[in-house]
């Protein structure tokens, strides 16, 4: 695989850059691998210094600073507010209707600090889970703060999530407060969010309080008691804008995010406040050479990993100016985004490969109106990007001089795991080489390394500061799924598959497990599945992923109706919205294809394969556990 073209970067890119030597320092941070990280946690605030870099008494269960005290509101606001800072933007947010609003850290600390106040007088206390079900909008930054500030624990749901996935996760986690807008915005439409939550509410035994920001400005029921608008809550003297930062241990909770997994019930990795500060700072400061005056665009939604890590916390322990964007690229025109980075004189842009290919797709033109000569950086995240998506952003967007950080990681990771820095020649669609601290490997079952250019397991041999701490009140789940394969070696096992090739850079190849990323979205096959059978039609369902040429993977269903009812067009379509309006709309399934059977294996595990390959029309494959 070596005879691809290297892209090298400009000696301009290298004589700036924040790291400008790889081999060495990846060396050293592999043999002195606690020195390393200790080295980089001298870099944030700590209350109190810990005693043991890294406790591996009960691995898997990694405790990193440990003995360390912390919060990450220390890092993120309180330590820029006796610098030069303080007077700094931390937020320009922009509406889909064009409206404005900016923030600086010594404004941000007032709106997080009158927030956490707000939550200590509704009661909430250290330890407690509050749900945040948000349109992209700067409050729900404030909302997350204010959780980290007084101790309590995050858990955002991505608002295009429905009513029954939203009571899902609020049940598991057993939290009594949810925090949303009456809604948003998104191609001009109003998003009822808050109608959402009413219903999701009357599914939840725990929920008592819902506190409702006004944005769409749309009317929305409000229970006495139970419902209170957060600008009244605003106005009363209990929202001082002075509040202490809790003191946290550094292996303390900082928040919850639910994720896919291979069962049914979504599984919520638990993120801390002291590895998590370290590990989303260092990544975010060394592959997007963030500079004081760079302006930073990570445009993925707060709701997942990805604006957890890198729109809220790494950029803001860095001290850098976050742009945010409410609503749809090509919104009123493909252009937004184009304009967007002119405005602002963008210098990083962060997204995934599915919006790369969606404004591809709008031709050349649209870019040609605006100046992007600011930019100095791009990024891409949440699936392989093709080549040829690749080039288009790095030539058309990057006007060739800006240097593509394709980085692999997952909600598990907490930051990225394998990436290129700035100074990296690179390989389009290679995530390129590990970042420094880890060993990453290709195995086979046996955990043995495969051969260059060989697929195989992709597998994380040693811990990392940013590493899910297990899964909320389920550790057993957590060994099972990440540690139990490779138990022996203790590896964590990804659920990726991939080949390295011989210059030992990594290309990922997708999920090994019943995991679909539609649009760099993650979604379970279970989940899907549980959401048709609720249709009194169907009895029997197996999803499975088709790749799609803009969104990557699309779903496909294949469906057994239950006595009594007949396959049709219209069928199809029922089913269609019926998935969209029980999960979301962001796991509409492309087909329904009705079946009389589906292939198992002896044990009683469906084949997905063999449908895959069936809808591709490619061999089958080993039969040889299909039952007759
Ligand atoms: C996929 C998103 C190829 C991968 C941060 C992983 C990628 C899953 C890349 C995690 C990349 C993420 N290249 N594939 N650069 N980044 N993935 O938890 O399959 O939403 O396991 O985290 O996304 O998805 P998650």
């Amino acid at each position: 695989m070596s005879d691809e073209n290297f892209y090298y970067p400009s000696q301009h890119v290298i004589d700036n850059a924040n790291i400008k030597e790889y081999d060495d320092l990846y060396k050293y941070s592999i043999e002195n691998r606690e020195e390393f990280w200790a080295t980089h946690a001298e870099n944030i605030n700590w209350y109190k210094k810990w005693d043991k870099v890294l406790d591996k008494s009960n691995p898997p269960f990694y405790k990193w600073f440990e003995g360390g005290k912390t919060n990450i509101i220390l890092n993120a606001i309180d330590r820029h507010l006796s610098t030069p800072a303080r007077n700094k933007l931390a937020i320009i947010w922009e509406g889909e209707k064009g409206d404005v609003r900016t923030f600086s850290y010594f404004a941000l600390n007032r709106e997080v600090s009158e927030f956490a106040n707000i939550l200590k007088s509704m009661g909430v206390k250290k330890g407690d889970v509050v749900t945040i079900y948000m349109p992209q909008i700067p409050e729900q930054l404030f909302a997350m703060l204010a959780c980290a500030k007084i101790g309590a624990i995050h858990s955002v749901v991505y608002g295009g999530f429905s009513s029954e996935a939203l009571a899902d996760r609020i049940n598991d986690a057993n939290s009594r407060m949810v925090i949303t807008a009456d809604g948003g915005f998104r191609r001009g439409k109003v998003t009822e969010l808050k109608s959402v939550v009413n219903k999701a509410m009357e599914l939840s035994p725990t929920m008592e309080i819902c506190i409702t920001i006004k944005h769409a400005g749309i009317d929305v029921y409000m229970e006495n008691d139970r419902d209170y608008w957060f600008h009244d809550l605003k106005a009363l003297p209990i929202a001082s804008h002075k509040c202490e930062t809790e003191e946290m241990d550094s292996s303390d909770t900082l928040f919850l995010l639910y994720t896919s997994g291979s069962t049914g019930k979504p599984k919520a990795l638990v993120h801390t406040h002291g590895g998590y500060s370290v590990y989303t700072s260092t990544t975010h400061k060394m592959v997007f050479d963030i500079k004081p005056e760079d302006r930073f665009w990570c445009a993925a939604d707060p709701g997942w990993i990805t604006g957890h890590s890198y729109i809220v916390y790494g950029p803001l322990i860095n001290g850098a100016t976050v742009v945010l964007y409410e609503g749809a690229p090509n919104h009123p025109y493909p252009d937004r985004w184009w304009k967007m980075i002119d405005k602002y004189g963008i210098n990083i842009l962060y997204t995934s490969p599915t919006a790369i290919r969606g404004l591809m797709r709008f031709g050349d033109s649209w870019t040609k109106r605006h100046d992007l000569s600011s930019l100095r950086l791009l990024g891409s995240v949440g699936e392989p990007i093709n080549p040829e998506a690749w080039k288009w952003y790095h030539h058309v967007i990057g006007q060739d001089k800006c240097p593509i950080m394709d980085t692999w990681w997952q909600t598990e990771t907490g930051g990225f795991m394998i990436t290129p820095l700035p100074v990296t020649p690179l390989k389009p669609g290679s995530a390129t080489r590990p970042f420094f601290g880890n060993e990453i490997a290709v195995v086979d079952d046996e955990g043995n390394e495969v051969k260059a250019g060989e697929e195989g397991n992709l597998v994380i041999k040693s811990p990392w500061p940013g590493m899910a701490a297990g899964i909320f009140r389920d550790p057993e789940r957590f060994i099972n799924t990440y540690w139990k394969k490779y138990q022996k070696q203790g590896w964590y096992l990804t659920g990726d598959s991939a080949k390295k090739d011989e210059d030992g850079y990594f290309w990922i190849i997708g999920r090994t497990d019943d995991v679909i990323k539609v649009s760099g979205y993650r979604l379970g096959t279970a989940e899907i599945e549980s959401a048709i059978i609720t249709h009194p039609a169907i009895v029997e369902s197996a999803a499975i992923a088709i790749p799609h040429d803009l969104k990557g993977n699309c779903i496909h269903i294949f469906a057994i109706l239950r006595k009594g009812y007949e396959a049709s067009h219209e069928l199809e379509k029922e089913l269609i919205n019926h998935v969209s309006i029980h999960l979301g709309p962001i796991a509409r399934p492309e087909e329904v294809k009705f079946v009389d059977s589906l292939p198992k294996t002896r044990s009683g595990k469906i084949m997905r394969r063999i449908l895959k390959a069936r809808i591709l029309g490619l061999p089958e494959g080993d039969m040889s556990t299909l039952e007759e």
